[in-house]
């Protein structure tokens, strides 16, 4: 067991890394000044989360950097993704910066660079400030205006000391479940303004990719897209029809405007666009050239128009999520992706992981499913390479055990286990195997 795939070999130049968000894994909910975000009045809010969890101590990592990173190093990567809460270092999302907010995240950088693990940062993973919501948050244009200070100041700040900049973590999900099905914060139900707010963080991306070239930060910046492939159930033409507009509806929605300037041509066929505010100039805003693309990947769509709807067959099984695992979607979709945008940048793979409800029997956590799971994507990662495409990285989703949004603690994605009742951080058995596969690439 345990012994890594010798078929399964990188470049030297490869970073290989671990991903977090900052609501999932800080904590620290209310010190040093931090203002609430709309995640923290969501999980106030009764019945929104599963067990009915907050993030208000979470990993308690906003306490626990330095234990953390000593915890990222000893794993052999050379790569942290992490997110800056907004709210942290700006508490209304207007106004004021918060001095203490911005030394947290000044002192994690000093901790990553002591440890020569290069950090990769998002600025907008999911938590936007509640002083901004009040104001009509992304509904509202000009939290797109807020959302470009925001990034400059944080490009002006840190821009030198990290390696690459995310403005958005998965705009689908901000949209589509934070305004589409109400399964996220804020908890909107209403399609139409779901359409608006993806607009809107589209022009937000555009601004602010434009205010952080203009402060000159050297770091690489880029945005973070959840992606997948949809796969017609059968191969019926209403199965195909649907696969397909599936497939524009979340992938393209997102990549045209940013690699071609217009939303996708299935969309403006079918769509009443006047449903929604697209100033003439924003499309030539939203589409700027860019140094990476992050692509967060879990499972594939499986489109079928059946009523009920059929099944994936699921044959490596599925997640603790009840996410069927099928990584040779990842290869596809990044073949799609090229053949699609002649302009895609480089690469990285900036989530993939899994849920498993892991048990501890005497001391260690024997997560073989989830071994199975970093290997079979990598293939998949090696695959895509071997077809052309440039992917320059890979992060697993996640370090720690942490805060999994509605579904709180229950769900488990850490190559660490977390006891929250303690704190106490043990490594699984991925992570001795994470360590040995990064180390055996680069003997
Ligand atoms: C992604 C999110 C991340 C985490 C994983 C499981 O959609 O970006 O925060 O919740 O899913």
């Amino acid at each position: 067991m345990n012994n890594p795939s010798a078929s399964l070999v990188f470049s030297p130049a490869f970073t290989w890394g671990v991903a977090t968000s900052a609501y999932q894994i800080e904590g620290g909910a209310t010190a040093d000044g931090r203002g609430p975000s709309i995640w923290d009045t969501f999980t106030h809010t009764p019945g929104k989360v599963i067990d009915g969890s907050t993030g208000d101590v979470a990993c308690d990592h906003y306490h626990r950097y330095a234990e953390d990173v000593d915890i990222i190093a000893s794993l052999a990567v050379d790569s942290y993704r992490f997110s800056i809460s907004w709210s942290r270092v700006q508490p209304l999302g207007y106004g004021a910066w918060n001095e203490a907010g911005f030394d947290f995240y000044s002192n994690l950088l000093g901790k990553l660079e002591e440890k020569n693990i290069k950090a990769h940062i998002t600025l907008y993973h999911w938590d936007l400030p509640q002083g901004l919501q009040d104001k009509g948050g992304w509904l509202n244009r000009e939290t797109t205006l807020r959302f470009a200070e925001y990034a400059a100041e944080v490009a002006r700040r840190f821009g030198k000391r990290v390696a690459t900049i995310a403005t958005h973590n998965e705009p689908w999900c901000t949209a589509n479940l934070g305004y589409g099905n109400a399964q996220f914060a804020p908890g909107v139900a209403d399609t139409v303004q779901a359409l608006q707010v993806s607009h809107h963080l589209l022009l937000s991306h555009g601004l602010a990719m434009q205010a952080m070239r203009a402060v000159n930060s050297p770091a690489r910046l880029g945005i973070v897209l959840n992606q997948w492939p949809a796969t017609p159930a059968t191969d019926s033409a209403e199965d195909i029809a649907a696969a397909e507009w599936e497939y524009a509806r979340s992938v393209q929605w997102f990549m045209d405007p940013i690699f071609k300037g217009r939303y996708p041509q299935k969309a403006l066929d079918r769509m009443d666009m006047a449903q929604f505010q697209v100033h003439p100039e924003d499309m030539q805003i939203i589409r700027q050239p860019l140094d990476f693309l992050g692509v967060n990947y879990y499972f594939r769509a499986f489109v079928s128009t059946e009523n009920p709807p059929r099944q994936p067959e699921g044959k490596l099984g599925f997640s603790d999520m009840g996410w069927e695992i099928y990584p040779s979607g990842l290869t596809d979709l990044l073949l799609q992706l090229k053949a699609e945008y002649p302009d895609l940048p480089a690469v990285y793979i900036t989530e993939n992981g899994m849920a498993v409800a892991d048990q501890i029997v005497d001391g260690k956590i024997n997560d073989q499913a989830r071994i199975n799971y970093v290997q079979w994507h990598l293939e998949a990662v090696q695959a895509a390479i071997a077809g052309g495409v440039n992917v320059q990285g890979y992060f697993y989703w996640s370090l720690l055990d942490n805060f999994e949004w509605n579904s709180g603690y229950e769900k488990r994605f850490g190559l660490v286990h977390v006891d929250y009742a303690t704190q106490k951080r043990t490594l699984k058995e991925s992570a001795y195997w994470y360590r040995n596969f990064i180390r055996s690439q680069a003997a």
